[in-house]
């Protein structure tokens, strides 16, 4: 419950509070934190199993592909191992996965990241 209420008050305020996010800081959380399930270009080739590509997210057609990287850690499967440190909730862990443990700052680091890899791959 509170996470739910945690999670709706981030977004709506969205990135608001946030400071321009950096690239380069966001490619290493790609890296350390996303590349165990997604393909990150230029890190590894195979991802795990129906886990989309970033490149195939970026180049997605659909107008929702960047909300969908602000809001990742709300949809499935993130909620049940992702934590955002600020919010401080434990999530149902699946036996035998170890949580992917982030900052709110790290999610706009994030973004600057995704945004870049568009620029570079939706030509
Ligand atoms: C334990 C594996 C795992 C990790 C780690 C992981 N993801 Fe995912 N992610 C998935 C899977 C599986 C899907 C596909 C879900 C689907 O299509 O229903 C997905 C889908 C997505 C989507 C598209 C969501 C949608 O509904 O279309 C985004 C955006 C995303 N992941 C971002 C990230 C980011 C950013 C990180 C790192 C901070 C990350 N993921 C870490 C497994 C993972």
């Amino acid at each position: 419950m509170l996470r739910t209420v945690l999670t709706v008050v981030f977004l709506l305020t969205g990135f608001a509070g946030c400071q321009a996010g950096d690239a380069k800081k966001g490619e290493d959380v790609a890296i350390e934190h996303c590349r165990r399930c997604h393909v990150i270009p230029g890190q590894n080739n195979m991802g795990i199993g129906i886990t989309p590509s970033f490149k195939a997210m970026v180049q997605s057609r659909a107008d929702d592909w960047r909300h969908k990287f602000e809001v990742f850690y709300a949809l499935r499967p993130h909620p049940s191992f992702v934590i955002i440190q600020e919010f401080r909730t434990t999530p149902e862990f699946p036996l035998g996965i170890t949580p992917v443990i982030i900052a709110v700052d790290d999610l706009g680091h994030l973004m600057a990241y995704v945004d870049k890899l568009a620029l570079d791959l939706r030509k």
